[in-house]
């Protein structure tokens, strides 16, 4: 048999309109979706899909039921193949276990004591002398109990054993509650203790409503080597990598709605559902990750992400974005202004002031280009190219066909680089053998000369990883297109969007995180005066390629007036490469002899 929670997971998560669409041919009608009864042969549609309600109603036959009903009675599936089914289509693992006595759910003890838990923040928070001081705190952000219970808040004492002990009584075992991250060891306590201590409690639920951890907001300011919130550790029921706060509450709204809202935290979920606006959802405490968006996907196409207006939100807004593009989502940008979260607009203005920004949210490429055009980055040339590489992340990114054409076009508008050569360098760069080919990092045995000769975008990724101050010049002198090792790039990439980053992202690609790994264990830190040559050879090496490029072009051009224009922009490169100076011929001289004493290939 299937444990319970599995199907109730499987069931919120399932794309009913696309499991049913594969059967039976549906229309948008509304909010739902219309088509021929299965069932009984008729000429006008009377068979209905409910996203909302994760629901079928055929009028004509009166057969009506859940996803998994449909395909047991369209396809005459048994129930465990039904679930089954659906999972392996949702994302959803789904393991039978022997069906017997009392084990039959071998995550059963887990989510007991997750309940347990729960149950007893809540006791405190409500009803306990000594929950005061969180009442008046939620009081004051504009939670109100009413709000507080919806939300299973709660509140964890300043206590070292109060969890503890209260497990204990009830004989929850210490394993299972060290297991949650719930409790804690350490040399100096002989006990376990309270891994949630004086916090406000937010129970994290998976889609069906059962509690996989926590998360936990300091009282009062954040105090010495205590964070101001807290998450549960991952563990055998959390993986906060496939998790969304809010996302049990949310999820029939964003159907509902047709969009998610992307917010940054706890307390904006919370407070964004609290004045009504339900369709809120908070990656815990890390970047928006592949799961998080595959997660949104079967709810919705349209993300609204409304972070903090500063620029660690801007960063991460636009890294959100790029994720869910990938995942062929389409990705919107809320600008709140400046200094404000969504929690203090809705506790300001409500619903009303909330919904006022959300409707003026603007795709995230036409927003990164209204960025780039308010730092005046399109009055030159030069820039223009630095903006392009700003801009390319996100065209790699988009999956949906549709939304990329558009994409191409409005780059290309804003550009002048023709759509057409955008699609082609973007096809380039993404190219296995593009991405395998390129440098290889030096050998280790080799201590002394570390600069030379190690090909250029390895030295450049190396002097922006150990001099990161120098990151912002960096990616404005060198776009990360120019890099031709897809690794390095990717690393650059990363470095580029958060200049303190000290891991690579989650769900990186193997190879830059290995290349990540290997540039780190480098002690050395070079000196300024590398920079520069290693910009100029990146530069000459780019304008190389696309000179090469030009010469098929015009090889290959059918009209006269086209080989001129094509002529006449070899021109302009061959002199923009003049303009780098002579000084990059012996920087790149100097590398293609050192590699020669190596006895490396050189390009
Ligand atoms: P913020 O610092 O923006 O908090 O963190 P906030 O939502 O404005 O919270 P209040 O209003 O001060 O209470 C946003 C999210 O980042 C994670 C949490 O998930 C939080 O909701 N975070 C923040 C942590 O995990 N640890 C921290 O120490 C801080
Ligand atoms: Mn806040």
């Amino acid at each position: 048999m299937i444990p319970d929670h599995v199907v109730e997971e499987v069931r919120a998560r399932a794309d009913i309109v696309g499991i049913i669409g594969d059967f039976v041919q549906l229309k948008k009608a509304g909010k739902d979706f219309r088509g021929l009864s299965p069932f009984k042969k008729e000429k006008t549609p009377s068979f209905y899909v409910i996203p909302a309600k994760a629901f079928f109603h055929d009028f004509s036959s009166g057969e009506s039921g859940d996803v998994f009903s449909f395909l047991m009675k369209h396809q005459g599936m048994g129930f465990t193949d039904a679930v089954k089914y659906v999972g392996a289509r949702s994302g959803v693992e789904v393991k039978e276990v022997r069906r017997g006595r009392k084990g039959d759910d071998p995550w059963r003890p887990y989510y007991e004591a997750t309940a347990h838990a729960n149950s007893f923040f809540q006791e405190r928070l409500w009803e306990w002398e000594g929950g005061k001081s969180a009442r008046e705190y939620l009081e004051r952000r504009g939670i109100w109990r009413e709000t507080g219970e919806r939300f299973g808040l709660g509140f964890a004492p300043d206590e070292w054993g109060a969890l503890r002990d209260a497990a204990a009584a009830r004989g929850i075992g210490e394993a299972i509650l060290l297991e949650l991250g719930l409790l804690k060891k350490s040399e100096k306590r002989e006990q376990l203790y309270d891994a949630f201590r004086n916090r406000v409690i937010f129970p994290i639920e998976s889609v069906s409503g059962r509690v996989l951890a926590f998360g936990g907001r300091l009282l009062g300011p954040e105090g010495k080597g205590a964070p101001k919130y807290l998450n549960s550790p991952e563990s055998p029921i959390f993986h906060k990598g496939e998790i969304l706060y809010g996302l049990s509450w949310a999820g029939n709204h964003i159907r509902r709605q047709g969009a998610a809202l992307l917010v940054e935290g706890f307390m904006d979920a919370l407070s964004l559902a609290a004045v009504d606006v339900a369709h809120a959802v908070a990656p815990l405490g890390t970047a928006l990750t592949e799961g998080h968006a595959r997660l949104l996907a079967r709810y919705t196409k349209q993300v609204r992400i409304l972070f903090d207006n500063d620029a660690a939100g801007m960063r991460a807004t636009f890294r959100a974005a790029d994720t869910l593009l990938a995942q062929g989502l389409h990705a919107s940008v809320v600008t709140l202004p400046e200094g404000e979260d969504p929690d203090s607009v809705a506790r300001a203005g409500g619903a009303e002031a909330v919904l006022g920004f959300v409707r003026q949210a603007v795709d995230v490429l036409d927003r990164k280009i209204a960025i780039l055009e308010e730092h005046d980055y399109f009055s030159s040339i030069e820039k223009t190219r630095a903006a392009l590489d700003r801009l390319l992340p996100t065209l790699r990114a988009v999956r949906d066909p549709r939304l990329r054409d558009i994409y191409l076009t409005r780059v290309a508008e804003r550009t002048g680089v023709r759509a057409d050569t955008l699609a082609a360098e973007l096809k380039g760069q993404t190219g296995p053998g593009r991405a395998r080919r390129g440098t290889r990092p030096p050998p280790r045995r080799r201590p002394a000369p570390r600069f030379q000769g190690l090909g250029s975008d390895w030295q450049l990724v190396h002097f922006v990883l150990k001099r990161r101050e120098w990151i912002e010049r960096a990616g404005e002198r060198v776009g990360p297109s120019d890099l031709e090792d897809g690794a390095l790039r990717a690393i650059f990439e990363w470095l580029i969007d958060n200049p303190e980053l000290a891991a690579p992202p989650v769900g990186a690609m193997p190879e830059a995180v290995q290349r990540f790994e290997e540039l780190n264990r480098d002690r050395e830190v070079p000196p300024d005066e590398v920079f520069e040559d290693v910009a100029r050879g990146i530069d000459v090496r780019t304008i190389d390629r696309r000179l090469e490029a030009l010469d098929g072009q015009i090889r290959g051009a059918a009209e006269e007036a086209e080989k001129s224009r094509l002529i006449k922009d070899k021109e302009d490169l061959n002199k923009e490469k003049r303009a780098l100076g002579p000084d990059w011929r012996r920087s790149t001289h100097r590398a293609a002899k050192s590699s020669q004493r190596k006895g490396e290939g050189s390009r």
